[in-house]
This record gives C-alpha cells, sequence and structure tokens, in this order.
C-alpha cells in the first residue's frame, strides 16, 4: 500500500498546471482527489479525464471569498469525511511596473496567494486535527527569494507563503500536521503560455540562466509535492523545497 492509498487529498487550483499534475500522481497512486478551483469548466474535464467521481470530485471554489473556502472544506468533512493532504496550488500572475501597479491588482494577487494560502490552511486544519494529522504543501515560487521586476505583489505574497509556512509548521506541529512549501523556478502551464502569447515573458533568458537549461514540466514539480505529502518527509516540517533546476543557487559568473 502506497502513503496515499485511500488518502484524501484537497487541491487548491488543482484543475490545471501544477495543481491538476499533483491531482494526476495522487490519483494514480490510488488516492483521491478534490479540485477546489474558480474555473468550473476546467474542473469538469479533470474530473472526466482523472477517472470521474470514483477518483476525483470538483467544487467550485474561489479562495479570495472566506465563505467559499470554508464551504468547500465543508462540503469535504460531509463527503470525503477525512482529509489527508492540502495542496495550495491557486495562483495568478499579473507583472506590472511598481510605480504604477493598481491598489485592486496589488491586492487581488495578495488575497489569491497569500490569503487565500492561509484561508485553506485555516479550513483544512480542523479537518486534519480530527483525524489525527496529515500533511499541508503551499506552493511558493523562487520569486520568494529573487527581486524579480514587475512583480513586487508575486514576490512579497510569495516571500508570505514561506513565512506563513514555518508559522503553521510551529503551531500545528502538535496537532501531527506538517507543512512545508514547494518553491519552483519556471514551470510549463498555462500561466506561463499565457505571459508569453501577451509578451510579458520571453523564456530565452531565463532558460540560458538556469543550469539545467530547460523549464520544469508540471509532473516534476508534482513529484516534489507527493514527497512532501508522503511518510518519506515524516520529520519534514516548515520547510520550502526550490525546485528550480539550479537557478537560485547558480554562481557561474566565469568564462
Ligand atoms: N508556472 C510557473 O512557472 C510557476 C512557478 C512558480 C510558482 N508557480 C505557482 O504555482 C501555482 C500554480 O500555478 P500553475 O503554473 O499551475 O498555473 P495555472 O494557471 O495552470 O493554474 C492555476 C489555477 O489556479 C486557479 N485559480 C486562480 N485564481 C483562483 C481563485 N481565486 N480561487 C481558486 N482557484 C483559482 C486557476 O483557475 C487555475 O486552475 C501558483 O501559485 C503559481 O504562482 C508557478
Amino acid at each position: 500500500m502506497s502513503n496515499s492509498t485511500n488518502r484524501i487529498a484537497a487541491i487548491t487550483g488543482g484543475a490545471s498546471g501544477i495543481g491538476l499534475a499533483f491531482a494526476e500522481l495522487w490519483v494514480s497512486q490510488g488516492g483521491r482527489v478534490v479540485l477546489l478551483d474558480m474555473n468550473a469548466e476546467a474542473i469538469s474535464s479533470s474530473v472526466e479525464n482523472l477517472g470521474g467521481e470514483a477518483k476525483a470530485r470538483g467544487v467550485v471554489t474561489d479562495v479570495t471569498n472566506n465563505d467559499s473556502v470554508v464551504a468547500a472544506f465543508e462540503s469535504i468533512r460531509l463527503n470525503e469525511e477525512a482529509l489527508h493532504v492540502g495542496v495550495n496550488c491557486a495562483g495568478i500572475a499579473r507583472p506590472a511596473p511598481s510605480s504604477d501597479v493598481s491598489d485592486d491588482d496589488w491586492m487581488l494577487l495578495i488575497d489569491i496567494h497569500l490569503s487565500g494560502t492561509m484561508r485553506a490552511c485555516r479550513a483544512a486544519h480542523g479537518l486534519m486535527k480530527a483525524g489525527g494529522g496529515g500533511s499541508i504543501i503551499n506552493i511558493s515560487s523562487v520569486a520568494s527569494q529573487m527581486g524579480m521586476p514587475k512583480r513586487a505583489s508575486y514576490c512579497a505574497a510569495k516571500a508570505g507563503i514561506d513565512g506563513l509556512t514555518r508559522v503553521l509548521a510551529v503551531e500545528w506541529a502538535p496537532d501531527n500536521i506538517r507543512v512545508n512549501a514547494v518553491a519552483p523556478g519556471y514551470v510549463q502551464t498555462a500561466m506561463t503560455d499565457i505571459l508569453v502569447a501577451q509578451g510579458k515573458l520571453d523564456l530565452r533568458p531565463i532558460i540560458a540562466r538556469t543550469p539545467m537549461k530547460r523549464l520544469a514540466a508540471p509532473a516534476e514539480i508534482a513529484s516534489v509535492i507527493g514527497f512532501l505529502a508522503s511518510d518519506a518527509a515524516s520529520y519534514v516540517t516548515g520547510h520550502s523545497l526550490v525546485t528550480d533546476g539550479g537557478m537560485t543557487v547558480d554562481g557561474n559568473w566565469y568564462p
């Protein structure tokens, strides 16, 4: 029996990209997933592709709305009757020069990434505690550690997620709940594809300054989430695991 057999994982932003790749991994290992995403259409097709209601369920959820998040986790209490793993992937990217960024855009990015992660963690806590414990994995980014121009709200939110992860790890260790983060470099998902299509992202310099000379596939981030979710990481908590093909450790400035 693997770590995931018959275990329930709730995934915000689970209808696309990294969240969906983790859902595929979890289901392939015998687990069940609940996709919490604001995109109803993407939820329907993803649930079908994952094997239908026997393997997956979707709840249209907006992580910026606390009532919506609380209702989603209440539906897990009623339907799945347990929660073992929570993965917080919901996110958007909206690059803008800091001098021009509107208050609405600033608040939206912070609300989705940082406050949305907090809302989902808080809602997961009671269910996990009642079941004897669990593992939460928040999706941070290398942006939590680097000053990326035109991404002030994104970088600030991701740094906030790392801080939140450390605090919750300490507060909830007595409840047998581990809280960790994964900090990916650039990943080939809709988020990057859309920015490239909008002319807001040029992948060539990013690939050039990544020692592994490529982006990550979503499955390569999902497998790291899977490690942190599993008993193989039973003594790991409060950690943000950088998964970036060497981007942030690159000290190769020499000809
Ligand atoms: N793609 C990358 O290069 C990259 C790198 C580092 C970190 N990340 C982070 O990984 C996470 C997942 O991103 P992805 O690349 O898989 O993107 P994606 O666009 O493929 O998936 C994001 C999902 O979040 C959902 N979502 C957006 N706003 C929401 C809301 N308010 N409530 C609920 N769901 C919402 C979307 O509907 C979508 O399904 C994000 O937090 C992102 O910041 C991505």
